[in-house]
């Protein structure tokens, strides 16, 4: 099959690729997700499958991505259903269809994360204006955020603001994603990552010299215990299991699909490892050093270890909203920090969420020639619209951020393993890692790649699908032996409005690449 050649946009400088691989996997995820999953998932409990997942899931997918990324940009593809296609070297035809979990997940976490993330540039305007100033305790925050989404309650009477900035927000990522990558994505995150780090390092020494604010016994010592104290119990369970593979793969943006976009910008002879291992150790440093040291720890100076677990009920990403202002509080020139920070998040999150706009950007560009602004201008009024779901729904957020990232990443994580093990090959696999790299693998990675990666995520799903998947598919939970309905009533015609638009989105899909084969196949066939 002949590809079209035409000119391809790509990254300006190396630097750039670090950064803007960086800026992808940094966003909400670590700052805002991880402290929420962590304390769902009793904190301590949670860090030893954490790690486990970073090193033997995570990594080697990057690297997997980053390889066969690189491999299928040389043949013009720039999404899954291209790269799959293209390592399969066209043997496979029905490879390419399970590429589309490589748009279709990314595409899925756009439609919240856009939301939570104009919530991080409505509290920057809100700590600015002194607008929760008042608020001291943890409860008032809480009905603070609740306001804000809900438009009810003594600090708001409608849904204007949450509206405002919520097109805002959404605007400025089809700006970002407009421009194209370099001039684009790679400018704005060479100035964005660096202040990140900054504003978090001031505010990780803030949380250290907070003392212990309301209650003697909640002080730094048992926050930070809170997390690292291992709990060797939670092991049995395989929803951490599944909720740590998640939280891995969404905080570093592996198994959705954009790391492996990414990478089919780089030239055949740039360097695929130093960029994806760098970008992953910032990440993790981002997640662990500084997520972990100031949303969980300040979360249990104010609320004490069984509230800090019981407070992210209300929503994964709630947490931070509800305790980061608290400490802002406290703080001489709280307002200004507390702006800063929440502006940071909010540009952290842009460097992710248009990165998770390009696997689908990329496929209708490349597989369809169409022009950016087209493109931009379709997959705007689709998230547009579907995004209404999760603001106006009730447990749509909670809902989707389950099935596009917890189940959906590690899902297509050992996709895309076995794609590595079965059709690019260990050996071909491993010699494209290290065509172009300064740096060596120590050997022991490709067994892992080959044989622990795939066979862990198999068994996290499988472990996760006996003990807690089939209750979330059914919609039931298991309490004292007795099956409960999951949600309520007026949650249910919501949530499976989000799961049939889950399965649409899929059989859309698919049908948007059978038709893009045909299209190239007749091209071919004119040529
Ligand atoms: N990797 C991105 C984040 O953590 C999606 O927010």
């Amino acid at each position: 099959m002949q590809h079209t050649k035409r000119r391809r946009d790509g990254w300006g400088s190396r630097i750039g690729v670090v950064l803007a691989a960086a800026g992808s996997a940094i966003g909400l995820g670590n700052f805002l997700r991880f402290p929420g999953v962590a304390a769902r998932n009793g904190g301590g409990a949670f860090m030893i499958p954490y790690f486990i997942a970073f090193l033997l899931l995570a990594l080697p997918l990057c690297w997997m991505e980053w390889a066969m990324g690189r491999f299928g940009g040389r043949q013009c593809h720039g999404s899954a259903p291209g790269v799959f296609d293209a390592v399969s070297g066209r043997r496979r035809p029905w490879l390419k269809y399970f590429g589309v979990l490589g748009i279709t997940g990314a595409l899925g976490i756009f439609f919240y994360y856009v939301y939570i993330e104009s919530w991080t540039l409505a509290y920057s305007v809100f700590s600015l204006t002194g607008r929760y100033a008042a608020l001291d305790r943890p409860e008032a925050m809480g009905e603070f955020l609740a306001g804000y989404c809900g438009g009810h309650g003594p600090h708001f009477s409608g849904r204007g603001a949450c509206y405002g900035f919520f097109l805002l927000t959404f605007l400025c990522n089809l700006w970002v994603v407009w421009h194209g990558i370099s001039r684009g994505i790679e400018r704005f995150c060479k100035v964005a990552m660096p202040l990140l780090f900054l504003t978090g390092l001031v505010l990780m020494l803030r949380v250290f010299t907070l003392g212990a604010p309301v209650n003697p016994a909640w002080n730094l010592d048992r926050a930070l215990g809170f997390l690292w104290n291992p709990d060797f119990a939670a092991l049995r369970n395989g929803r951490v299991w599944l909720e740590a593979a998640g939280q891995v793969f969404f905080s570093t943006s592996v198994g959705i699909g954009v790391l492996l976009t990414y990478a089919t910008y780089l030239r055949s002879r740039d360097d695929v490892l130093l960029p994806s291992t760098t970008a992953s150790l910032l990440n993790e440093f981002a997640e662990v050093v500084l997520g972990a040291s100031i949303v969980v720890p300040a979360a249990y100076l104010f609320f004490g270890p069984q509230e800090t677990a019981q407070a992210v009920a209300g929503g994964t990403f709630g947490l931070a909203f509800r305790t980061t202002p608290l400490i802002f509080n406290h703080m001489s020139g709280g307002p200004l920090i507390g702006f800063l920070w929440f502006l940071l998040l909010f540009i952290a999150g842009v460097t992710s969420s248009v990165s998770i706009l390009q696997p689908s950007v990329a496929f209708l560009e490349e597989e369809f020639g169409l022009s950016r602004t087209r493109v931009v201008a379709a997959i705007g009024a689709l998230t547009f619209a579907v995004a209404h779901l999760v603001i106006f729904g009730d447990g749509v957020l909670e809902e989707m951020d389950f099935w596009f990232s917890t189940f959906g990443l590690p899902l297509f994580g050992l996709i895309e393993a076995l794609v590595f093990l079965f059709c690019f090959g260990p050996d071909r696999g491993w010699e494209e890692l290290h065509h172009g790299s300064a740096l060596r693998l120590p050997r022991a990675f490709k067994f892992v790649m080959a044989t622990v990666t795939p066979l862990f995520l198999l068994t996290i799903l499988a472990a996760w699908l006996v003990t807690d998947g089939w209750q979330t598919i059914l919609m039931v939970q298991l309490t004292d032996g007795r099956l409960t309905p999951r949600y309520t009533a007026s949650q249910m015609p919501w949530i499976v409005a989000s799961r049939l638009l889950y399965l649409a989105l899929i059989a859309g899909g698919c049908l948007l690449i059978r038709r893009a084969w045909r299209r190239r196949a007749s091209a071919a066939a004119d040529a």
